[in-house]
């Protein structure tokens, strides 16, 4: 069965207010050129998910959150929980993107738990992995994605409740993305390291992110293993963002 590609907008700390409802209606405005190519996923900063998810009602875009809480309440201030994104509107949510790993010291158990809480919310987790410059200067880069891979995804990942994004740390926001041959080998490891400890591992989606963009999309996205992107930087603008999914097949 042929996996249907994943167009993932993570919008990041930008399109807080109102400029991420103008994104908002400009992408679902478009969203039909791209129908039963590709599915596509925005995800705005937490204070605007309920404004985009309303705007969005009725279109075929989905939200997501862009990192949730390990548990479902509590004293923890200033964190959101999985089942406050899900009410808000979101049906995804991304975890262990490397800025959380980095910006907040995010290590694999807690990127874990993360995940198990948005499944348990009934939403589809994003959890990003990838190695980082000197890592891959290393030659380490298939150790880290098997340590990340092997401590990241919940008891219970599934196809379903579960996709994978491959973000090399040096190609985010750097205009630098690995040969299409690195991604083909990342990826491939990534879904044979799955199949260790998730059902229907042939059927998960893995994304690749990291300074995709409408020149280079319909190369990344036709890599063996691609099931679609995650993106920055171009999907802060609704061209490019469609641009990008309409490479897409
Ligand atoms: P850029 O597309 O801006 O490189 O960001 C990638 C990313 O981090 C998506 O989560």
């Amino acid at each position: 069965m042929a996996v249907k590609p994943l167009i993932a907008g993570n919008w990041k700390m930008n399109g807080g207010g109102g400029a991420g409802i103008a994104l908002a209606r400009a992408i679902a405005e478009r969203a039909p050129e791209v129908a039963g190519r590709c599915d596509l996923l925005v995800c705005p900063p937490a204070v605007a998910l309920a404004a985009v998810a309303e705007t969005l009602a009725g279109s075929a875009v989905a939200v997501g959150g862009q990192d949730c809480h390990g548990q479902s309440s509590g004293a923890h201030t200033g964190d959101i929980s999985a089942p406050m994104l899900a009410e808000a509107g979101a049906s995804f949510v991304i975890t262990g993107h490397s800025e959380r790993r980095g910006d907040h010291f995010e290590g694999n158990a807690l990127v874990r738990d993360k995940s198990a809480a948005a499944h348990d919310a009934g939403l589809i987790a994003v959890i990003c992995i990838g190695e980082t410059a000197a890592q891959r200067d290393g030659g380490q880069v298939f150790a880290v994605l098997s340590e990340q891979i092997a401590g990241s995804l919940p008891q219970g990942t599934t196809a379903a409740n579960t996709v994978v994004a491959y973000e090399p740390v040096w190609a985010i926001g750097t205009g630098r993305t690995p040969t299409a041959a690195e991604i083909a080998e990342a990826h491939a490891h990534i879904r044979a390291e799955i199949a260790r400890i998730a059902a229907g591992a042939a059927d998960l989606r893995l994304l690749y992110g990291g300074s995709v963009n409408p020149e280079n999309a319909a190369e990344l996205l036709s890599v063996d293993n691609v099931n679609g992107a995650l993106i920055g930087g171009a999907s802060l603008d609704a061209g490019s963002f469609l641009a990008i999914a309409l490479a897409a097949s």
